[in-house]
């Protein structure tokens, strides 16, 4: 299917929201603060997947966790089609999608109402310059730490060592509690069943066949807000 046919068919969807939000537009989303209530209907723990692309880790991860609220983030709507489009199929309830830029995250959630986030994949901007885009920085942190209950944990997995490194750095830095860490998460013994190791992203796929290994770390903010490099 062509993208411009994906765009249209995106519009049709129930799981997908493609908010008109901006940075002159300062308002916050309709499903602020509602997303239990009024979304999914339920008191499961809502988890976020940033830079989902394709949406296929989000439903793996929502069928594997049948209750958990998995919603994916992406700013790519011709990618957010493909999960979007199996969420509406398989009638998945679990899922939803947002077509967004990860900057806007604190004006559709509230504080405390994510329980979990991943981070798959992200561009690893490997310039030195470029490094306050990775998904990982400091000012991320800050913001995913709006949103994020105190127990709640961030979740990165990454095929590059350079953002493995960065993101290791950041973490140590401000004494983050580390759940886990994988150098080799396909050949970790303590990850063997996990949803690590068990389950793939589209980007992890590929990366795995050119020989690659992918790395992981868990960690929570500790309730701090502000962080640094
Ligand atoms: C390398 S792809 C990984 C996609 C997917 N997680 C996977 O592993 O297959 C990175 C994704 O992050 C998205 N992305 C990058 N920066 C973003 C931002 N600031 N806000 C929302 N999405 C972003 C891109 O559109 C892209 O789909």
């Amino acid at each position: 299917m062509k993208k411009l046919e994906r765009f249209k068919e995106n519009e049709t969807f129930s799981c997908l929201y493609q908010p008109n939000i901006s940075y002159n537009d300062k308002s916050d989303f309709f499903l602020k603060c509602k997303w239990s209530s009024d979304c999914f209907q339920n008191s499961n723990p809502i988890f976020l997947e940033i830079g989902c692309g394709r949406g296929d880790y989000t439903v793996k991860l929502a069928k594997t966790f049948p209750n958990v609220n998995f919603i994916g983030i992406d700013v790519k709507g011709s990618r957010l089609w493909f999960g979007a489009k199996q969420t509406e199929t398989e009638k998945i309830s679990n899922v939803r999608y947002l077509r967004t830029r990860v900057e806007f995250l604190d004006r559709f959630f509230a504080k405390n109402e994510v329980n979990g986030i991943w981070v798959t994949f992200p561009d690893p901007h490997v310039r030195i310059s470029d490094r306050h885009r990775r998904l990982i920085s400091p000012a991320f942190l800050s913001l995913y730490s709006k949103v994020l209950s105190n127990e709640g944990t961030i979740t990165l997995k990454t095929d590059s060592s350079i953002l493995f490194d960065y993101a290791l750095k950041v973490i140590k830095r401000n004494e983050l509690p580390i759940v886990f860490e994988s150098f080799d998460v396909h050949s970790d013994p303590l990850l063997i069943d996990t949803e690590l190791n068990n389950l793939t992203t589209n980007y992890e796929s590929r990366f795995i066949s050119e020989g690659k290994k992918i790395m992981a770390v868990r960690f929570s903010l500790k309730g701090k807000s502000d962080f640094v490099e």
